[in-house]
Formats: structure tokens, sequence, C-alpha cells
């Protein structure tokens, strides 16, 4: 009867795994913050991908990793960058997975910051040329999404023109559209190696505090072209991603956070809590607050824990 009547149905079709993808031959360093995930080389990454494709999950979102930084994010807009390698393998191991990449600066900037650094401040319009190039080399090594996360004004429509004037018009953008200034990203700053050198991200991304904001940066990125929205965090942001799903008909992802994923992952290493009934719920939450995909760390053991329930 509960089956008969059940208002949220999670499925894998709604979950994306986020892969990081580094430079090398034969790199795979387990990340200590995230357990169960690694950087992977471009040689290695694809059989990742197929993996997550045959437990039933429809696409990956693929960050770039680098020690190659410096003041202008060569390495973000390099053809022969990680994301770029990364993406090209992937597209070859596994041709039905759909690849997002993540678009931003951080990663390859020498401060740490998702923007160009001019006198001490983060100049938004500089950034944006800058993150325009990025989305068209993920588009020329394969890209079907780009998902921006710098969370810069104007950035959608200047990767929209980018990508139509580049030959891309039919790469699809996510924008993390209600991005706030969380402390839930800490182990992925340790697995990307993006934490800032100075000051912290207030600046671009929104208050925690803030929920009309959203509402406003949300209508801005559907204006400017955005296809699919996304809010991040998730579980202590159900309210935003509620508010998201009524301001908008496109398509909404929310990002389960490192941090998220973090906080359930050490409660059960301790025993305090039972891990897949903890991932399920918080995954269902999610969903039901209107979410249609969940970028998650989970997502590959959800998949599994889901198809084991109703087997
Ligand atoms: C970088 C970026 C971050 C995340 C995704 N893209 C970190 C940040 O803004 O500092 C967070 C992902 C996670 O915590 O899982 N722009
Ligand atoms: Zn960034």
């Amino acid at each position: 009867m509960r089956r008969m009547v059940r208002e949220t149905r999670l499925h894998a079709d709604q979950l994306i795994l986020p892969l990081f993808a580094t430079e090398g031959r034969g790199v795979r360093e387990p990340i200590e913050a995230l357990p169960g995930h690694s950087r992977l080389s471009p040689d290695l990454i694809g059989e990742r991908a197929e993996r997550a494709f045959a437990a039933g999950l429809p696409a990956v979102l693929v960050f770039g990793v680098t020690d190659r930084k410096d003041g202008a994010a060569s390495a973000a807009y390099d053809p022969d960058g990680p994301t770029q390698q990364a993406v090209a393998a992937i597209r070859e191991a596994a041709p039905e997975l759909v690849v997002i990449t993540d678009v931003c600066l951080c990663g390859f900037m020498d401060h740490g910051h998702c923007g160009v650094i001019v006198d001490e401040r983060v100049d938004n319009d500089v950034t944006l040329e800058l993150l325009a190039q990025v989305a068209a080399t993920h588009a020329d090594a394969g890209a079907h999404v780009v998902a921006p996360s710098d969370m810069m004004d104007g950035r959608v429509g200047a990767i929209r023109s980018g990508l139509d004037r580049e030959g891309h018009p039919d790469v699809a953008i996510m924008s993390y559209a209600a991005k706030y200034a969380s402390a839930f990203y800490g182990p992925f700053r340790e697995a990307a190696g993006s934490a800032p050198a100075f000051g912290d991200r207030r600046g671009y991304q929104l208050d925690p505090a803030n929920v009309r904001e959203a509402e406003r940066e949300i209508a801005l990125d559907v204006g400017e072209g955005a296809d699919m929205i996304m809010v991040k965090p998730a579980a202590t942001y159900l309210d935003v991603v509620a508010m998201a799903r009524r301001a908008t008909g496109l398509p909404l992802a929310a990002y389960h956070t490192s941090g998220e994923y973090a906080m359930v992952k050490a409660a059960a290493e301790r025993g305090w809590l039972d891990e897949p009934a903890a991932a399920i719920e918080t995954l269902t939450a999610i969903s039901r607050a209107g979410a249609d995909l969940i970028i998650t760390y989970y997502a590959e053991d959800a998949a599994r824990w889901l198809h084991e329930e109703t087997a």
C-alpha cells in the first residue's frame, strides 16, 4: 500500500556523479575527505565513467584539477587541460553518457578565486571573457552541458554567445544560479586544491541568510539563456529548492555537496548512522522539495541501494 501511495520516487535517472580529472598517466589519488572518490588521470577516468553508466547513472559532472596554476587560469582553457582531456576520454569510453563540465577558474588560479583579480578585487567583467573561453574548449572536447559555478554576473549570457559563436549552439548550460557562500564545500576544496589564498567567496556567492536574492539570481540566469538551473548546497537549502521549483519550469538540479556527503559518511563510519538509510532519506528529501536532478557523491551507491530495495 505504501508503495502505491508514495509521492516521491527517487530514481537513478536523477543522479549525477561528480568526477575529479587530473593530468598525467596512471594517476589515481584517493581524496581523503571524500571517501570512495579519487582524482583520476585521463587514461583511468573513461573506465570510471563507463562504470557509472553501467550502474544506471545518466550523467557525470567533471572537475579539472591541476598543479599548473597562474594569475590567468590558463590551464582552464588549455585544449589539453585536465578537463578537456577527461571529457574526450569519457566520450570515447561511454558514448551514451551525458558529460557535464564545471566551468570555473578557482582550481586554475594561483590565488584560488573564481575570477580574475584586479587591484586585489575579483573583476567581474574581465572574468566573463575567460569563462566563455573555458566553456568553448569544454564543448570542443565533447561536453554536452557546461555548468558555470563562478557566480559572476552575466556569465550565462557570455557563455551562451561564446558557444554559439564557436559552433556549439546545441551545448546546454546548467547554471549554478543559486550558489551560496557555504561551509559545506570544505572537502571539495581539498579535492580540487581550490581554496582561496586570501579572503573568501562572499563577494560573489550568496549569503546563506537570503532566499529572495536567490530568486533574483535565478531570474537573471533564465533571462540570459540557461537551460537548467541549480541550487547549491541542497539538504540545508530545501526551502530554496522549493522556491526555485516554483520560480522556473526549467529542469532543476540540486547539488548535495562534499560537506553534506562527508557528514553522513563520517557519522556512518562511527556507527552513529545507518548509511544507506540516511543517504537515501536525504536524497529523497531533496527530490521531494522539487529537484529533478541531484548531483551527489552518493550517486553510484544510491543507484545500487535503490535497485536492491526494489529487487
Ligand atoms: C568551484 C566549485 C566549488 C564546488 C563546486 N564548484 C567550491 C567553491 O565554490 O568553493 C563545491 C562542490 C562541493 O562541495 O561538492 N567554483
Ligand atoms: Zn570557482
